[in-house]
Formats: C-alpha cells, sequence, structure tokens
C-alpha cells in the first residue's frame, strides 16, 4: 500500500470511529469503551459507546452482562444492585485485593485432565463455585429466584437462597431439583427465626447460612441516587415497604407481628446455641472477616464460616475481602470448610482465594447481572464463563486439583501478609 492510501484508510477508520451511525446507541457495532472495574454507577449515565451484547453466547466475560443489566433492569432496582455503602471504598477494596496477588505458573506438567471438584459436608460439587444469597431476585427478572436454581441445575452448581428472596424455599428446591442451602438473617423475635429454620428443615434443606454482617441500618448511597430517579411508586408492590421482610414467600404462615425487622442487633455468639436447639442442619456463619471471630466460630461449633464483606454493602473503609481470608485461614483451615466472596468475577479470583485457603468461592453479583440481562440463561453463561476461566487458569497454572492450588502459586505485590512471598 503506498504511503497516500495508508493515510487515507487512517482518516477513514478515523471517520467511522467518531461517527455516530456507528457510535450511537446501545448495540454499537464498536465500542470505544469497556466498562470499568468496578463500575462506579449514576441514573442517567450515557452508555452509548459501550458493546450491548445481543444473546448470552455473545459475552467476552461477566462485564457484559453488567451493562446490559442497567438497560433491562428497572431504575431503582438497578441501583440497590449494584450500590455499594457510603463512599464504596469496600467496594472498590474487594476488586484491588485480587491485584495485590499475582500467579507464579509451573509449566511442563501433564495438565489434561483437570478436577474441580469440592467436597463439602459429605456431598461433592463438580465446581467450587457457589451462587451466593441474595434477596428479591424478582427485582431483576420476572422470574426471579427459579431461573437462578433454573440455571444452578443445569450447570450443577450449589445454590444457597435468601431467606429474604422472592420466592419460596419449597419452590426454589423444586425448581433445583435437588440441595438448596438457606440463608438466614436473625430477626428480632427468635420465634420468627425458629419457624423458618424449621420449616427449610422440613422442605429438605442440609445447610443453615446465618448471616452475621447486616445488623445496623446502612447509607446505600448509589440506591438511593438511583431510586430518586425511579418515577415508579414503590408502595404499588412493596406493599409493606422497600426492603420490608414481611411479604417475603420464606416468611408466609409465620406470625411476623412482634418482630420489626430482619436484623437482630441483640444477636450474640449464644444465638448459634439457640438454633442448634431448633435444627438438626449443618450451621454455616457469614460475614465473618477476622481470626478472633473465626477463633470463636470454633468455640461455639459452627460448621462452616464464611469469609465475606457483604460485596462492600455492609461497612465502608473495609480492607478488600481476600485480605481478610488468610487471617480466618491461619485459624479454621482443615478444621471447617472455609466459603469465600465479595469482588469475584474472574477464574484467577478464585484461583487465588483458593490458593489461599478457601475451599469454596460464592458469586455475587455477576450472577445478577446475567439475570437482569437475559433471565435463566444470562445466569448460566455468567457461572460457566467464571467456571470456564478457573479451569483454563488452572491448566496456565499447571494444577490438576483444587487441592493442589496454594500460596507457591501466588505473590504478593505489596505488604507482606500470610506467608506469600513479597516481591
Ligand atoms: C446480597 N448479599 C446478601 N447476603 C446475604 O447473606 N443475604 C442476602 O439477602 C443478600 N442480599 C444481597 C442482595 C444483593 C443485591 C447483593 C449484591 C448482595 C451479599 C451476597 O451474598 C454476597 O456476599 C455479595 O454479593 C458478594 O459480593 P459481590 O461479589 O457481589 O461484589
Amino acid at each position: 500500500m503506498t504511503n497516500s492510501r495508508i493515510h487515507n484508510r487512517r482518516n477513514l477508520l478515523k471517520w467511522l470511529g467518531s461517527s455516530p451511525l456507528f457510535l450511537s446507541g446501545a448495540g454499537s457495532l464498536v465500542a470505544s469503551e469497556l466498562p470499568k472495574d468496578p463500575m462506579i454507577w449514576n441514573p442517567g449515565m450515557d452508555l452509548s459507546q459501550f458493546y450491548f451484547i445481543k444473546d448470552p453466547s455473545d459475552a467476552i466475560n461477566v462485564f457484559d452482562f453488567e451493562i446490559l443489566a442497567y438497560k433491562n433492569v428497572p431504575v431503582a432496582h438497578f441501583g440497590f444492585m449494584v450500590s455499594g455503602i457510603d463512599d464504596e471504598v469496600t467496594l472498590r477494596e474487594n476488586r484491588q485485593a485480587f491485584l495485590k496477588y499475582q500467579l507464579l505458573p509451573r509449566r511442563m506438567r501433564n495438565v489434561s485432565q483437570i478436577d474441580m471438584s469440592i467436597n463439602l459436608f459429605g456431598r461433592k460439587w463438580p465446581s467450587p463455585l457457589i451462587i451466593a444469597p441474595t434477596g428479591g431476585n424478582r427485582a431483576y427478572n420476572p422470574m426471579g429466584e427459579i431461573a437462578v436454581a433454573q440455571a444452578a441445575k443445569n450447570g450443577n452448581f450449589l445454590n444457597i437462597l435468601s431467606n429474604a428472596a422472592s420466592s419460596s424455599y419449597e419452590d426454589v428446591v423444586v425448581a433445583r431439583e435437588g440441595d438448596v442451602w438457606f440463608q438466614l438473617y436473625a430477626t428480632e423475635d427468635f420465634n420468627v427465626a425458629k419457624q423458618v429454620v424449621q420449616r427449610v428443615q422440613k422442605a429438605g434443606c442440609p445447610v443453615l447460612e446465618i448471616t452475621t454482617d447486616l445488623i445496623a441500618t446502612r447509607n446505600l448511597e448509589t440506591f438511593a441516587r438511583f431510586r430518586r430517579a425511579d418515577t415508579r411508586v414503590c408502595s404499588n408492590c412493596h406493599i409493606d415497604g422497600p426492603g420490608s421482610f414481611r411479604d417475603r414467600p420464606n416468611y408466609d404462615n409465620i406470625d411476623v407481628s412482634k418482630a420489626k425487622g430482619m436484623q437482630d442487633t441483640r444477636m450474640t455468639w449464644d444465638f448459634i446455641k439457640k438454633i442448634r436447639d431448633v435444627t438438626q442442619m449443618k450451621i454455616v456463619l457469614k460475614g465473618i472477616l477476622t481470626e478472633q471471630d473465626a477463633r470463636l466460630c470454633l468455640k461455639y461449633g459452627v460448621d462452616g464460616i464464611h469469609v465475606s464483606n457483604h460485596g462492600g454493602r455492609a461497612e465502608d473503609n473495609m480492607r478488600g475481602s481476600l485480605e481478610c481470608l488468610p487471617d480466618v485461614v491461619k485459624v479454621a483451615k482443615g478444621k471447617v470448610p472455609i466459603l469465600f466472596d465479595s469482588g469475584v468475577r474472574r477464574g484467577t479470583d478464585v484461583f487465588k482465594a483458593v490458593a489461599l485457603g478457601a475451599d469454596a468461592v460464592c458469586i455475587g453479583r455477576p450472577y445478577l447481572w446475567g439475570l437482569g440481562a437475559f433471565g435463566q440463561p444470562g445466569v448460566e453463561k455468567v457461572m460457566e464463563i467464571i467456571r470456564y476461566e478457573l479451569f483454563a487458569i488452572m491448566q496456565q497454572m499447571g494444577t490438576t486439583s483444587l487441592k493442589d492450588i496454594n500460596m507457591k502459586y501466588l505473590v504478593k505485590t505489596t505488604g507482606a501478609q500470610s506467608g506469600v512471598k513479597e516481591l
């Protein structure tokens, strides 16, 4: 090609790149911007520079679903889903924490067979990925938790159902055609907690996860901004006000008149004993972030620990959840299963969490993005992408099973911690 032809061609490409024909509105042929990780959302953002996938199979990574969920999901509901607390420092730290660790691959190992299976409480699962409990999934798609359960069934993932779900435990078990764990907020009236626990136990629930990290009221600022921008009247659907547990199906036929809310500010470690006295289910505590609390979990006989900062939705100005994992692992590894979440978006994130001692890793917002974007096929594809990324990185790292993955495969780039070699 002559110089002038190259010049003309460059000019044409430049013109096309800035042409409204190419960049106008959702579904541009080219994207001039990629979503930030994490996105800092505001209502009324101009997303015309982004590429919107038309089908789950078009997705390159899980972030493709987030952009589309913004477009599809009602304004206030989307704001609730993506929101963190206050300045969203914890939300960002959750992502930053993964970048503090880098990978050390080993070569020349036969990695033709990869085993991602785990065993939790005597039950084998083909991958360490779990669908984290998130309330009110019908806010993102009319099929809500049923769509999520069907995706969990198709991909054979463990699914933890929130007590704040918009479908009942019984209906979700039918849709999942298998085990579903149940997550509980204590509620102010122990009698309510007891009845809910006994209800799900009767329906075959093997494991009860108790969330410990949401006690106070919280300042979900992004949600507040989106809610202000939503012209619909909340009380048309939320009869008892947004966020109330009274209209949640898991509380149907249970007398909740003595409980003001789902949280119990008086909850102490005695709660474990009280719950033990009314159920035979295994008990996992969610929201544990320190060595001291991990010790107390063992002292009070919990069966599993879930390291999580609620995806930056409980407190601001925290360490990334991944940074807390080694403190819990130091105390509890090998004694009880350790679950991990908050900020997991990539197979490499899962790899790092497993290397630091997690036995299983929960996916939160990404599957909600999938749900908001496409319903059940979206959830399925999100989980599949992360699973496939994990498979690929395990091959690359020369680790054929999860038990092979340990801290020898990580270097920490800043701040020494937990025996991981510092660069
Ligand atoms: C949650 N999470 C949550 N946790 C819980 O124990 N009970 C619940 O009802 C909910 N509900 C809920 C709703 C929404 C919209 C979100 C985003 C999260 C927290 C969830 O289980 C998990 O800890 C976080 O989602 C993990 O953070 P990332 O990976 O989503 O950033």
